[in-house]
């Protein structure tokens, strides 16, 4: 029997990630079967020590187990304790070891993917949710001039640039406190893409010098990708290279091997192309 993997999450039917790990998979030579597992809330605890209890080799997690999965596993890395959340799991000698690989992901692929480089840039991340506590300590690795985060419900923003101010120049505030500033890289790491909208920060954060982030990613621009291009951003890149990248990290942490992502960042960009072309 090939080592068995799946992806726990709820809805899951439209994740990109088994045909990533399984272009991996055959890239590196590896016996391993990667599938699909929905599981609510309610259930996700029981199902994953089912899961490993039967002999699972690792899993990915994703949206809403992300926390859940931290505290279903005997140890935590120092990156997914950062992140109170866990997106990979690994089992060894019966131990279950929760990772988070996002973070990881976001900065290979901006500084290796779109090769993106500042010397001491201002930063903006955008949102206060899950996904924007797990891009704290690598937008933090930038060393930023500042970084700060802005969210609509104004005191998430802040308490979280308080939790990590030990770690950085970090403040907190509201969209509105955002007029008349200037950032070299914006980050959006709000849920706003997932419903087709666009947070609404003042529009002249963005000028001609700002690359413009999403760690979402669809057929198509996103919704904050397509803002930042009408407002003539530097650049405007969607989240499918972090992805790819969450996922190497992963598959390395499960079969110790590195795939090479560039060749299955390109096959993903060309069936989103497809499937934004395609009447649905
Ligand atoms: P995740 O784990 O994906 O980050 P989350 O913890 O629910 O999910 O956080 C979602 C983030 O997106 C929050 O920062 C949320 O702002 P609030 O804290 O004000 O709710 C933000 N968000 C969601 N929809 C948004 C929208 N339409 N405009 C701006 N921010 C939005």
């Amino acid at each position: 029997m090939p080592d068995a993997y799946v992806l726990f999450g709820f809805p899951v039917h439209h994740s990109w990630s088994p045909f990533i790990h399984g272009m991996f998979a055959r890239q590196t030579g590896q016996e391993m079967s990667y599938r699909l597992f929905e599981t609510p809330p309610e259930r996700f605890r029981n199902d994953a020590l089912a899961f490993f209890t039967g002999g699972g080799a690792g899993a990915n997690v994703t949206l809403p187990h992300k926390r859940a999965a931290a505290d279903l596993v005997n140890e935590l890395t120092r990156r997914a304790q950062l992140a109170d959340a866990v997106n990979t799991i690994v089992c060894r000698d019966e131990c279950l070891l929760g990772d988070n690989t996002d973070g990881a992901g976001l900065l290979a692929d901006l500084t290796q993917n779109l090769k993106l480089r500042w010397s001491s840039p201002r930063i903006l991340l955008l949102g206060a949710g899950g996904a924007a506590r797990g891009a704290m300590a690598p937008l933090l690795s930038l060393e930023p001039e500042l970084l700060v985060i802005a969210n609509r419900t104004a005191h998430r923003a802040v308490a979280l640039a308080r939790e990590f101010a030990e770690l950085g120049p970090i403040a907190g505030c509201e969209f509105s406190k955002l007029e008349h500033r200037r950032f070299d890289l914006i980050v959006n790491a709000t849920s706003a893409s997932l419903h087709g909208d666009v947070p609404l920060v003042p529009i002249d954060v963005v000028d001609s010098t700002t690359t413009c982030y999403d760690m979402a990613y669809g057929a198509g621009d996103t919704a904050f990708v397509a803002w930042a291009k009408r407002l003539g951003a530097a650049r405007a890149e969607p989240g499918w290279g972090m992805l790819v990248e969450q996922a190497a990290e992963a598959f390395q942490l499960w079969r110790g091997i590195r795939p090479d992502t560039a060749p299955v960042l390109d096959a993903l960009r060309r069936r989103a192309a497809t499937a934004a072309r395609s009447p649905s």
